[in-house]
């Protein structure tokens, strides 16, 4: 059973191929579709000795690999390591025509990313997300980019991929913490367009967290095909594709407050439940719907209360956010289930009392 996305942007749509055991014959399809000898790959330590093989072998025999090893956690997502990608792939002579494949979870793809969209002024990405959130979010849509100094996700580019290959059989042995930072997006997904997908979560959530294969291959190609919708009608960010960011201003700024003692699907979920605050406060959101987006993203094993940082310092966080505009917030709120509005008239007691409300329930 395999689902296929189409994302139609620009004049180079491209598949999401959703489909278990895919990355034993990721390869063939790969070679069959790009027509290359060779791909630069960059790759998540942590599944070198793992999913690097199963990748490895399903290419035709004497095909070249110029691989780029990269250590993992967000700290590396940097510009260092950037550098040394293009070392590997510059000194390896790769030519315009040679993808660059992103084999690991969101730092990887997205640093990945940013390569190929600018090492030789670009060449072709590919790519291979092995977490739940790379696969739902981070490698759909093309934004890439690394992080500068305390400043997330402040370099980058829009790089479409040539194809996306999600095999979740990988998400058997992903960490269960990983696997619940991917969920934080999917329920984003449900709040902001697809209010039936909620009450499927809600009565689903225990075969999601059993890794039920079948069930995360639909769910998987579900959330893509929300999250292709948003990305082609808005590829650049100028309008609605904006409502992905909900959660994310308050989740980066705790993301990068704490040090990244919050991951980020975790920050997202504290994000989602201050923005939840603030749309039953202003009249957006019911407050049983507020409790039942909480009490999801808290059976979902994702954190809802005991954030300890300093609300104004998460503020002034807040404010560096490239989300924020001429000095002012943007915050995206639900609007009711399955909508969501971008708001710059919050006030800042308002944001403070957001924060204050991720103490306790
Ligand atoms: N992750 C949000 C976006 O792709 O727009």
């Amino acid at each position: 059973m395999a689902e296929i996305v189409n994302v139609k942007v620009g004049d180079a749509p491209y598949d999401v191929v959703v489909e278990p055991g895919l990355l034993a014959r990721v390869g063939g399809d790969l070679v069959s579709r790009l027509g290359c000898r060779g791909v630069g790959v960059v790759l998540d330590r942590s599944i070198e000795t793992s999913v690097w093989p199963v990748v490895e072998a399903s290419f035709p025999p004497r095909f070249s690999f110029y691989r780029y090893v990269l250590p993992s956690g967000e700290g590396n997502k940097s510009l260092d390591r950037v550098r040394e990608a293009y070392d590997v792939f510059l000194n390896a002579r790769i030519d315009r025509g040679t993808p660059i494949i992103a084999l690991g979870g969101g730092v990887t793809g997205d640093l990945a990313g940013f390569v190929a969209a600018t090492v030789l002024r670009g060449v072709p990405l590919v790519q291979i997300p092995t977490t739940l959130l790379a696969m739902v979010d981070s490698s759909v849509g093309g934004k890439v980019g690394v992080n500068h100094g305390s400043f997330k996700n402040m370099v980058g580019a829009f790089k479409q991929p040539e194809v996306v290959y999600c095999d979740p059989t990988v998400l058997r042995s992903l960490p269960q913490r990983e696997f619940c930072n991917g969920l934080a997006e999917c329920i984003k997904h449900a709040i902001i367009r697809d209010a039936p997908l909620l009450a499927e979560l809600e009565e689903n959530l225990p075969r999601l967290l059993d890794r039920d294969i079948d069930y995360l291959t639909t769910f998987i190609g579900r959330n893509v095909a929300t999250k292709a919708r948003v990305v082609q009608s808005d590829v650049f960010e100028r309008g609605e594709r904006a409502h992905l960011n909900l959660g994310h201003t308050f989740g980066h700024a705790i993301e990068t407050v704490s040090q990244h003692e919050y991951a980020h699907g975790e920050a997202v979920s504290l994000g989602i439940c201050a923005a939840a605050h603030v749309a039953a406060r202003l009249g957006a959101l019911d407050e049983a719907d507020r409790r039942r987006i909480v009490a999801l993203l808290g059976r979902a094993g994702l954190p809802t209360t005991g954030l300890d940082l300093d609300e104004t310092v998460l503020y002034s966080a807040m404010l560096h956010d490239k989300k924020a505009s001429g000095g002012g917030l943007k915050i995206v709120i639900p609007q009711g289930l399955g909508a969501a509005t971008v708001r710059e008239d919050v006030s800042r007691d308002l944001i403070l009392e957001a924060i204050n409300s991720l103490r306790s329930e």
